[in-house]
């Protein structure tokens, strides 16, 4: 088979990330944080491409964050060095990967994300025979793990201080909660969290650092940190969505750097064309509004539904679609379409660069 040259010859769907946009995201996050004296630890799991984390990490990420070990033993290739694994570990029977990978880095922390889930940790970290630095979750408003408040924190915090096998090292967030709705940087419930966020770490002990993440709030928690944030852990940012662009207004949509090349396969009514990307390309996850996709010229036409291998667009602009038509979109959620691909094709231009297959695709585990 003569590989691909340009889009042109490219099956459909594929996976088009843009090089250009992609390295100047990397580098904006960089420099924006750099600028502020805040570490950038980007989560990996938006990407999960070694040649990205190697890039992240070349413009200057101090580290890189995972969800979950299957992540972080395919980062390894990357060269990262400190791995922090944003997730709740309780199970014994990752003993031996918990101990390669602390083994492998210099810094790999994990999360104490609550009371019986730190009991859980403990023993495992017993079992790895290895004494883990861990980051306490702090819920600022996602409702997902985390302690609630100072009281919380505290409780929590003293149930570390007499596990033998974990040492509180800082506290970490994420504020997801922000997604959904328009974000401004001075969104006056940013700088709530932040101080609550503070007056928990003071608590305990005011030196521990705090690492929130999240790529709506990370360039307007790294301009208003002055000190009081170490780290952030961004993941999305580096391809961008519509989450980011259409709803959040945090990215400009010629900032995208991923987007999902599919066909018109068939027009089977008036204002309807579908497409050759349906859940098992897009997912099931959607904008707030109820779109899975948007064409990334701006014509007029959405993908407001879809079955596991058709796309639905409809919109003014459908009649005017061909079958055999190809066309670009950018996804609702950039994270949950690159785990389902097998590989992403880099584009320069309207040429293939590279083909990089998604290193850490469905390493849920
Ligand atoms: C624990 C944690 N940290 C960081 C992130 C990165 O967030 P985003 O994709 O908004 O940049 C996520 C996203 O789900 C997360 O769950």
């Amino acid at each position: 088979m003569i590989a691909p040259q340009t889009i042109d010859d490219l099956p459909t769907p594929a996976i088009l990330v843009d090089e250009e946009r992609l390295e100047r995201n990397i580098l904006g996050m960089q420099r924006a944080c750099d600028a502020a004296g805040v570490e950038l630890r980007p989560h990996i799991k938006t990407h999960k491409l070694v040649p990205v984390a190697a890039r992240q990490l070349a413009a200057g990420a101090r580290g890189l964050t995972c969800a979950k070990l299957g992540e972080a033993e395919a980062m390894l290739a990357s060269g990262a060095r400190e791995v922090f694994v944003a997730h709740s570990l309780v199970d014994p029977r990752q003993a031996r990967r918990v101990a390669r990978l602390a083994d492998s880095l210099d810094d790999f922390r994990v999360a104490a994300t609550g009371a019986e889930q730190t009991l859980a940790l403990e023993k495992l970290a017993e079992k790895a025979g290895r004494k883990l630095p861990v980051m306490m979750a702090v819920d600022t408003g996602l409702g997902r793990e985390g302690v609630r408040d100072a009281a919380g924190a505290e409780r929590l915090a003293s149930l570390i201080a007499r596990c033998a096998h974990l040492e509180l090292r800082g506290f970490y967030t994420h504020e997801g909660w922000f997604y959904g709705a328009p974000f401004s940087a001075d969104d006056a419930r940013l700088e709530a969290m932040l101080e609550s966020l503070c007056a928990i770490r003071d608590t305990i002990d005011p030196g521990l650092p705090l690492w929130p993440g999240c790529s709506v709030t990370a360039h307007a928690i790294a301009a208003r940190s002055a000190g009081r944030v170490r780290a952030v852990r961004p993941g999305a940012y580096v391809f961008g969505d519509l989450a980011l662009s259409l709803v959040t207004g945090v990215m400009c949509p010629d900032a995208i750097a991923l987007h999902v090349l599919a066909t018109v396969v068939d027009k089977p009514a008036p204002g309807l064309a579908l497409i050759d990307a349906g859940s098992k390309t897009f997912s099931s996850d959607r904008t707030p509004s109820g779109l899975f996709a948007l064409p990334a010229d701006g014509r007029d036409i959405a993908v407001s539904r879809v079955n596991e291998e058709h796309g639905y667009a409809s919109g003014a602009g459908a009649d005017a679609l061909r079958v055999g038509e190809r066309v670009a979109f950018v996804p609702a959620h950039v994270c949950t379409v690159v785990n389902l691909a097998d590989e992403v094709m880099v584009v320069r231009r309207h040429e293939i660069a590279a083909r990089w297959r998604v290193d850490a695709r469905g390493r849920s585990q």
